[in-house]
């Protein structure tokens, strides 16, 4: 229950989804919570509903990319594009949300961090950051930029006391998903089932309070072993095996 108390815990993208379950837990841990969302209807229910709880929030608007005309939902793998097609104003406004922002954030929130004698900074990435696939292009290369941007900053403000991780979620049921993409991710999955927000929520709690104290620079994949495997190559091996009646060769 007080794994966060004393803390001060800034959730950028609290509104919805694994950020507000993040957010959530934290406060039931003690800290007080700042949500900070481009949806500040969004930000400020979900800090009321801490608050009723019993826990400590307030809501901010912020917009990471501080670009106005930045969709709110671009911080998603909305961009179902290769790289042959991908419209240049659709990977421009991925990179200011999804890259730029987190620079931004940590331009602002490190030097803050540093005057308090340090803290732990837990960034958002994704699976697709680590492997290619056929499309989303803009989506995974933003997404490899906050890994290395976690390993930069981990490196450069270690010895301060500045422990810096990202997380890689694979599927997590957040907002819109159809079910043929759910149930073709499960597939995947060494689980039985897809991520919830919660399942991230509990990393987070962990990553931010000092039970992790010798964990920084790392990509912790939190992905139902989806990335853990080649379920092509395992299909493919199945394939072979049953046209040649259950014998490999
Ligand atoms: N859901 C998944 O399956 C999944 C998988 C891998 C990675 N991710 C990543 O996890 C993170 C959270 O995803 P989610 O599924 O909880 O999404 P979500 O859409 O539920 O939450 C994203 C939040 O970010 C806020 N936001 C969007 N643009 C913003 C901006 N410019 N400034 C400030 N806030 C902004 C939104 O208002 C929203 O509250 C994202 O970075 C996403 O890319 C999600």
């Amino acid at each position: 229950m007080d794994r966060l108390r004393g803390k001060v815990a800034i959730v950028v993208g609290s509104a919805t989804g694994m950020g507000a379950a993040g957010a959530a837990l934290m406060a039931q841990e003690g800290a007080q919570v700042v949500l900070a969302d481009i949806n500040i209807a969004g930000a400020k229910a979900r800090a009321a509903d801490i608050r009723r709880a019993g826990g400590e929030a307030v809501a901010f608007e912020v917009d990471i990319s501080n670009e106005a005309a930045v969709e709110a939902d671009v911080i998603g793998p909305d961009t179902a594009t290769d790289i042959l097609h991908l419209d240049l104003a659709i990977f421009d406004r991925t990179i200011a949300v999804n890259l730029r922002g987190f620079i931004l954030t940590m331009k602002h929130a490190v030097p803050e961090m540093l005057k308090r004698g340090g803290g732990s900074i837990i960034n958002t990435s994704s699976g697709v950051s680590l492997l290619p696939q056929l499309s989303q292009h803009a989506y995974s290369i933003s997404k490899s930029g906050v890994n290395m941007l976690t390993l930069a900053v981990a490196t450069a403000y270690g010895k301060q006391g500045i422990r810096c991780n990202a997380v890689l979620p694979g599927l997590v049921l957040t907002g819109q998903l159809t079910q043929d993409l759910v149930e073709g991710v499960v597939r995947h999955n060494l689980t039985p089932y897809a991520g919830l927000p919660q399942d991230l929520a509990n990393v987070f709690v962990f990553l931010a309070s000092d039970e992790s104290r010798y964990i920084t620079g790392q990509l912790i994949q939190v992905d139902g072993g989806i990335f853990a495997h080649t379920p092509t190559y395992a299909e493919t091996m199945a394939e072979v095996a049953r046209a040649h009646g259950g014998r490999r060769s």
